[in-house]
């Protein structure tokens, strides 16, 4: 969601059209548990759709129209604390009232809280009909706003491949959401991963719609869990529907594709989700689809999304989407004729940063039975979520209960957790690491270089400013702890990581990088962080000293600014060095950077990455993560993900040539492919069977393998396996992960791991919206990651 670019409408006519009973007489029943009333909407035994319709047979038109919008940003910031501003804040509610957002990452929950209920409250007393908002905040490393627990980024996250630990994660999440009165949420993001000039890929889960749909079922099901009473602890919505390869990498720029390549590359983790988790609202993407922007896209909204992958929950714009209509794509000729056409699209709700938005023009189109049905159906879709959720029943959170809730010592534990296995170690030449914890390097001290070293790099959706300590540690902070003060010599080696750099500011770093290699040369030992993002939505947030992160793609896939020259000029001095990359991005990592001892991604930070690093890098921690995405090998060689089609793994005439950059990842060389990341320890897969079982009525694959530790320190491995039909009705990718499992081994030790049987149903795909389940034989590989090499085949006919 893109938070800038103001809106302004001007001359809007608030058009005041009654409609609707008026009569408000029942003020006795406010959700208390068992209460009836006549009033029906009040009575908190019935479920949300009767409610909802209730409700909304009681509401004017101005009402109605109101709850299709809300007021994004209650607040602004100043210092650290929340600013209130009445004028602005009134002139919004009087046309949009159905939702409120917290505004900027920069204020802190306890000083929020008691405002917002204050607002609430005054809401709920005003409104004719008692009607209050719903909270809506994203949700991406835990809490929006500041004090809660920083988790990493979503690709930190699934790259432990740990479904079980991130479901608590995701739990801990919620309850630090809910805390601060937040019930409904704007995510998580399926999309995937499929161009590394994307800079919103670190807010993504990976390059497979198999593990995305994994890791968005589970956050799905755990963020909407009911509590006891039944009432959905927070809303979910899941986006953006529909994105796939944005022209050029770009995140809000067209994409192609017809139906088969939606429902079978794009689709697959919302038909998951939506058949195990019924997310309760979805957001459409700001991409336009074969000429036809999402927000317009009927066909794909209504044919596919409804009818061909069944949701049914709530349809939302993007921020800004619906103006957009008009001011950019221009497929409207209006703010109203943007609204029209939105909303006789299926979009239900319209999310604005600021201004007045689109759906508000439809206030003077109370007479218009066609578009009064539809405000009904969007308002009904809508109450029915702030009826399940409870917000017209239960009490206002407490800030006894938000101090009891946020920063327990539990979450902390459990963010310390996935951290550990959040990092991926892509190299460590002759078991270089990890080092003596008594002496690190020759010297006894090391050398921490970069100006990502002393920075917590956690993407845009995240509440830490990147100096500011009240977020957790930097990498320079937790190698100073854990090694002594004296023992750390850090150099930030350039002044700026700018992808534009300018050749006289290389010159000036000249001195900056003659310092790094002193220290490196001093120390004899070398950390070395190079990265791109830079911090979250605040104000330094727009002044372009950024390559990463939403609205920010970039076209050169080395590392920005005089990184590289910075390492290359470290590594020339011999001094072992080990690289950590920390970004939301894949780099090509040349063949001067194949010179590092060790290299790590720790992609988006939480608080305790820099911990969790020196524990890997002291062996205290053995390194388990591993890649959800596939590093380029170049700047201009496409596809870079695992799953291409077999016919893109061609060159020039007949056989492949080096020439021929359409060869996937040149040559299939990509050694950093998905699915990989190596261990202190080395593992063994035997007894790799795959076998077909009847399951009663249906046929199931069943898949178990002995992995052994064949090393002598405890350690965890990802059993992975993929398959393909040897030949299908139109044309399927080289192979599919279809399973996963992450097993715990003492050294030495072997465990039978049984994945979870494969319904034969499972391994169709859509050929024209049908679901087809090809007969015949199939390949299924069973392994440690998606290279050849740590694969074993199984061919079984079914
Ligand atoms: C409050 O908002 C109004 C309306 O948007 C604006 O004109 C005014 O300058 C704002 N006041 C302050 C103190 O920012
Ligand atoms: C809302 O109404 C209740 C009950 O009448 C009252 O106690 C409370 O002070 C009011 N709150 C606000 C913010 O208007
Ligand atoms: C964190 O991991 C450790 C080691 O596996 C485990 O003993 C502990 O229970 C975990 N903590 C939480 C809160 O799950
Ligand atoms: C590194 O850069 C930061 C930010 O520009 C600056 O505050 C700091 O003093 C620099 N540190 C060193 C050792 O040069
Ligand atoms: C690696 O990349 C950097 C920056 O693009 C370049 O200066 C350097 O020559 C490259 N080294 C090799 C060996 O390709
Ligand atoms: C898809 O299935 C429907 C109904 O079963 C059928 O009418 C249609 O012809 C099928 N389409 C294709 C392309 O097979």
């Amino acid at each position: 969601m893109l938070t800038f670019s103001k809106i302004v409408i001007t001359g809007l006519a608030l058009c005041q059209i009654g409609q609707g009973a008026q009569t408000d007489n029942n003020q006795d029943c406010h959700g208390e548990p068992g209460c009836t009333t006549s009033e029906p909407y009040l009575d908190s035994t019935l479920p949300p759709f009767r409610r909802a319709d209730d409700l909304l047979g009681r509401m004017t038109w101005e009402e109605k129209v109101g709850q299709l919008g809300g007021i994004r940003r209650a607040f602004g910031t100043s210092n650290g604390k929340p600013v209130f501003n009445r004028t602005a804040y009134e002139t919004t509610r009087s046309t949009q009232n159905g939702q409120i957002g917290y505004g900027p990452q920069a204020n802190w929950a306890e000083d929020l809280l008691p405002l917002m209920n204050e607002l609430r409250e005054e809401q709920i007393n005003s409104s004719r009909l008692h009607i209050p908002y719903i909270i809506v905040a994203d949700s991406i490393n835990g809490l929006w706003v500041s004090g809660g627990t920083v988790f990493p980024g979503s690709i930190s996250m699934a790259s432990s491949w740990n479904l079980p630990l991130f479901e608590e994660v995701i739990q801990a999440s919620r309850d630090e959401n809910a805390a601060v009165g937040i019930n409904w949420v704007l995510s998580p993001e399926v999309d995937i991963i499929k161009d590394p000039r994307n800079g919103r890929n670190g807010e993504m889960y990976g390059e497979d719609s198999y593990l995305v749909g994994e890791f968005g079922t589970r956050y799905i099901k755990t963020m909407q869990e009911k509590d006891d009473r039944g009432y959905v602890k927070i809303a979910a919505t899941i986006k953006h529907f529909v994105f796939g390869l944005g022209s050029g990498g770009v995140n809000r720029a067209s994409m192609f594709g017809g139906l088969n390549h939606i429902l079978n590359d794009l689709a697959p983790p919302y038909r998951k989700a939506i058949q195990e988790a019924q997310p309760l609202s979805l957001m459409v993407s700001y991409s336009t689809v074969d000429g036809v922007p999402m927000s317009v896209n009927k066909h794909i909204l209504q044919d596919v999304l409804r009818n061909i992958l069944g949701y049914k929950g709530l349809l939302m714009s993007d921020a800004n989407a619906i103006p957009q209509l008009f001011t950019e794509a221009k497929v409207a000729r209006s703010h109203q004729d943007a609204a029209i056409k939105a909303l006789s699209a299926g979009l239900e709700h319209e999310l604005n940063p600021a201004g007045t938005g689109s759906f508000t023009t439809l206030r003077c189109l109370g007479k218009d039975k066609r578009i009064v049905d539809l405000v009904d159906h969007a308002v009904r879709a809508f109450l029915e979520i702030k009826f399940a959720t409870g917000i017209f029943d239960l009490p206002l959170p407490t800030t006894q209960h938000l101090t009891e809730t946020v920063r327990k010592a539990k979450h902390l534990e459990l963010n310390r957790n996935i951290t550990r296995e959040s990092i991926v170690m892509l190299q460590n030449q002759d078991g270089f690491l990890p080092l003596s914890k008594r002496k690190v390097s020759p010297t006894g001290k090391v050398a921490v270089i970069g100006q990502y070293a002393d920075f917590i790099n956690s993407g845009n959706y995240a509440p830490p400013a990147p100096y500011d300590r009240r977020y957790g540690r930097s990498f320079l902070d937790s190698f100073k702890v854990a090694f002594g003060k004296d023992n750390v010599l850090h150099a930030n080696g350039t002044s700026t990581v700018l992808p534009n750099y300018a050749e006289d500011a290389k010159e000036k770093d000249q001195a900056a990088i003659a310092d790094a290699v002193d220290k490196a040369k001093r120390a004899g030992l070398a950390v070395v962080f190079l990265g791109s993002g830079f911090g979250n939505f605040g104000p330094e947030y727009f002044n372009n000293e950024r390559t990463d992160n939403e609205g920010w793609a970039h076209a050169d896939l080395g590392f920005p600014g005089a990184q590289q020259q910075l390492l290359d000029a470290v590594l020339d001095t011999g001094v072992p060095t080990v690289l950590v990359m920390a970004a939301g991005q894949t780099f090509v990592l040349n063949r001067s950077t194949s010179r590092c001892k060790a290299i790590f991604h720790s992609w988006l930070a939480g608080e305790y990455t820099g911990d969790a690093l020196v524990e890997i890098l002291l062996g205290e921690t053995n390194p388990s993560g591993k890649l959800t995405v596939t590093f380029p090998e170049a700047n201009g060689a496409f596809p870079v993900a695992y799953d291409f089609l077999p016919s893109d793994d061609v060159g020039g005439f007949g056989t492949a040539t080096l020439y021929d950059w359409h060869w996937p990842q040149l040559t299939r060389k990509a050694k950093l492919a998905f699915g990989f990341g190596l261990s202190y320890t080395t593992f063994s897969m035997s007894d790799v069977n795959v076998y077909l079982s009847d399951g009663g009525a249906e046929q199931k694959v069943s898949v178990s393998v002995k992995v052994t530790n064949d090393g002598d320190v405890a350690g965890k491995e990802v059993v992975q396996v993929y398959f393909r039909p040897k030949y299908s009705i139109i044309e399927r990718p080289v192979m599919k992960l279809i399973r996963f499992a992450k097993v715990d081994l003492a050294a030495g030790e072997s465990k039978y791991v049984q994945l979870d049987d494969i319904p034969v149903e499972e391994l169709g795909f859509y050929v024209d919206g049908n679901w087809t389940v090809e007969e015949g034989d199939y390949s299924f590989w069973v392994g440690s990651s998606s290279r050849e090499e740590d694969l074993q085949v199984t061919e079984l006919s079914l």
